[in-house]
């Protein structure tokens, strides 16, 4: 590794995220960042995999308990879904709760604008009664711009097992922010991979049309362009390995030579051994008594969970634990 130079302190969070990853003893880069407009569209081609089986499974649930689901929720609930991505699996909730309920708010809030934008108009073609107040940019900043319909509570989605992208105790943090910023009696519907056969989940992470390598080899791509960096993607293998003492899978971009890339915008050239990685993404799975444990700690009341027929995923209704709930 070449030292590195002086900082001028006006680095991207991008840019200082990519330095410190790929300068780190075990090279390391961030999943969000796989979200630039391309890999978004990579990503919802993932949803239509046959092997990624997580998208199916919700839907399936969504499809079939959508009105069981509105049955839990107070009149009149207004929906924020955090990383709504195209929105269709949402659609069955917002028919079940404008069956139950004559207008209702929708706030998609999603890093990809296009993708917002395209949703948005299918929507309000599709439902007259529908209004949407859509936030482009990280779910996670989101938050604080929501509104509520008055009197009434919010409905929180955040589905797709994206909470399986953060770290354990991200995840507490993350969920215990959000818990904070919601009022008692609100509720949050998660989406959660479940833990299951090693070959199974590999494959959903390794699919044969190559979609999933493409997906993360577009890290490189996006480095290369934003930071001017020469990385050739065909000397970098995908790799997904399902960790099971962890319950994660383990995405990383193989080295499959010795070679030196250079990043001219950050001023670095960086080192690779034969088969030396990139960690770039663990995807957590989980058992229903992590989800129930999980649940408590960031002060939620775990109410119900619904599952797909195969048991390959659930979706987990929470609601902010009002005097009721809380323990004495
Ligand atoms: C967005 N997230 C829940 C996906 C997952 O399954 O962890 C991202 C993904 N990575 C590879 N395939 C899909």
């Amino acid at each position: 590794m070449e030292p590195l130079p002086a900082q001028s302190g006006r680095e991207s969070p991008f840019a200082a995220d990519v330095r410190a990853g790929l300068t780190a003893r075990r090279k390391t880069l961030p999943p969000k960042y796989f979200y630039d407009e391309l890999g978004s569209q990579l990503f919802e081609a993932i949803c239509a995999l046959p092997e990624y089986y997580l998208t199916r499974c919700e839907t399936e649930i969504l499809s079939q308990h959508a009105p069981a689901i509105a049955s839990y929720l107070p009149r009149p609930t207004s929906i924020v879904e955090l990383g709504s991505g195209s929105s269709v699996k949402t659609r069955y909730l917002l028919e079940a709760l404008l069956a139950r309920q004559e207008t209702l708010l929708y706030q998609p809030i999603d890093i990809s604008e296009s993708m917002l934008s395209q949703s948005t108009r299918h929507l309000l073609l599709d439902y007259p009664n529908l209004r949407i107040q859509a936030q482009a940019g990280d779910y996670t900043h989101g938050l604080g711009a929501v509104k509520r319909a008055q009197d009434g509570a919010l409905l929180v989605l955040f589905l797709g097992s994206n909470i399986g992208n953060y770290d354990p105790h991200e995840a507490q943090r993350l969920l215990t922010t959000l818990q904070r910023s919601l009022r008692p009696g609100d509720l949050l519907l998660l989406g959660a991979d479940l833990k299951k056969a090693p070959a199974l989940l590999e494959a959903a992470y390794d699919d044969a049309l190559g979609v999933t390598a493409a997906f993360n080899r577009n890290l490189l791509v996006r480095i290369n362009r934003e930071l001017r960096a020469d990385f050739d993607l065909k000397k970098f293998a995908h790799r997904a390995h399902y960790n099971v003492e962890d319950g994660r899978v383990e995405m990383y971009l193989v080295s499959q030579e010795v070679q030196e890339v250079h990043l001219r915008s950050l001023n670095i050239s960086v080192q690779f051994q034969r088969g030396e990685t990139i960690h770039t993404e663990n995807s957590w799975k989980f058992d229903l008594e992590q989800l129930q444990m999980l649940a408590a700690q960031s002060g939620f009341a775990a109410v119900h969970s619904w599952l797909d027929q195969g048991k390959h995923f659930s979706c987990n209704l929470w609601q902010v634990a009002t005097a009721r709930h809380l323990p004495v």
